[in-house]
């Protein structure tokens, strides 16, 4: 038997590298909250093995990050965080290595979807994996959680932010369900995200005047932002600005409504919240040659695709948009890439053939929002 005792002793003097964070057992141990599971093994430069059921665990490798931590971070840097969806292998190590290259910060985002498609197990090893094959911080976040038992099962799993998203439901419930999350996840170190006003797209707004120019009482309001933050005790809220999810975001002018932005952003500073993080939900920009791309070899995407322009995502970035979701622009690069290896050869059946040049296009899409939109490449050990 290994002298535990010592072993113990020589990791926990370092409480610096332990997180901030409050994460259930297997998890909890491999992402450094040093308190292995299994036997210890000692390794060189006060890092620690750990062994549980015949797997080998490496503490070397960087701990999650917490969101909280992020946040202030990029606050402070005035550059957003890229919060990239995850649902398989091949887009989290997309994401993961143009981070890793670009020395950028990144918050991977899992959606029920996703756990319901990958099975949150898998999901939590991958990114486990993705943990101990980097250096970069990496945050973790359930992207519209829907309800409080969703938000509850994955703050015990230990993701290290949560969206509840109950803005379909008027301003009391939401607040209402908002606060039970928020109660909830501070009790266990967890931070939460919520939304206020509704992300309607080109189809939802039709009829209107239009997507980005809806006067139809659908937008956040500043006023209403500041009582929603203080009633529920969010830690960031998500606004709803003209941006809407997937590839049809806009009828007419493709533009987010950018000075409503700055006066939420003002109402919640006057009121005493400080430089109060806002989510930008529906920032994909949708990238013409994508979409003609995925037309050119025998997609049926509409000619009406649009995105918000980077630009605009620029502007949001410097305005107080601190964390910037990302999912259609990944899907659409890897359907591109999939799409032209069948097109082009037709006999090919080998999935690594076609999900290999998938992850090499979401790569380097990756690697062009962290650079030149949004600003964190560079930033991951600031
Ligand atoms: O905003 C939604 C994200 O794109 C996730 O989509 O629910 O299909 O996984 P999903
Ligand atoms: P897009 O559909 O624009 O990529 O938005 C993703 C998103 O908001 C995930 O929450
Ligand atoms: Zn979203």
């Amino acid at each position: 038997m290994l002298p535990l005792f010592p072993l113990l002793i020589s990791i926990m003097p370092c409480p610096s590298c332990i997180p901030d964070s409050n994460f259930g057992s297997l998890w909890e141990a491999i992402v450094g909250y040093g308190r292995p599971p299994g036997g210890v093994l000692p390794l060189t430069g006060g890092n620690f093995i750990f062994l549980f059921q015949g797997i080998i665990y490496d503490s070397g490798s960087m701990p999650l990050t917490h969101t909280r931590e992020l946040f202030a971070k990029a606050l402070k840097g005035k550059y957003a965080l890229g919060a990239f969806n995850v649902n398989n292998m091949e887009l989290l190590q997309a994401i993961i290595e143009a981070c890793e290259e670009e020395k950028a910060p990144v918050m991977l985002q899992i959606s029920k979807g996703a756990r319901q498609y990958a099975n949150p197990v898998y999901l939590k090893k991958l990114i486990e994996a993705a943990v101990s094959l980097s250096t970069i911080p990496i945050a973790v976040h359930l992207d519209h959680g829907d309800t409080f038992d969703l938000c509850k099962e994955c703050i015990d799993e230990g993701f290290t932010s949560v969206m509840i998203d109950a803005s379909h439901e008027p301003f009391e419930k939401n607040v209402e369900i908002t606060k039970k999350v928020v109660d909830y996840a501070h009790k266990h170190n967890c931070v939460v995200e919520s939304e206020l006003g509704h992300l309607v797209g080109a189809q939802f707004d039709e009829g209107e005047e239009g997507g980005a120019h809806s006067a139809s009482g659908h937008y956040t309001m500043p006023e209403e932002a500041v009582k929603f933050v203080q009633e529920t005790g969010c830690d960031s809220l998500a606004v709803a600005i003209g941006n809407s999810h997937g590839a049809y975001k806009f009828k007419g002018t493709q533009h987010l409504d950018l000075e409503r932005l700055k006066l939420i952003k003002q109402a919640l500073m006057d009121a005493g919240l400080g430089d109060y993080p806002l989510v930008l939900h529906g920032a994909s920009s949708v990238p013409k040659d994508l979409a003609d791309e995925i037309n050119k070899y025998g997609g049926k995407l509409g000619t009406d695709t649009a995105g918000v322009p980077e630009a605009d995502i620029e502007i949001a970035r410097r305005t107080g948009c601190t964390k910037v979701n990302i999912d259609t622009d990944l899907r659409l690069a890897m359907t591109a890439a999939i799409r032209k290896v069948f097109s082009e050869n037709p006999k090919e059946f080998d999935p690594r053939k076609y999900v290999g040049p998938a992850r090499a296009k979401v790569k380097e899409l990756v690697r062009h929002k962290i650079k030149d939109v949004l600003c964190c490449a560079g930033h991951a050990f600031d």
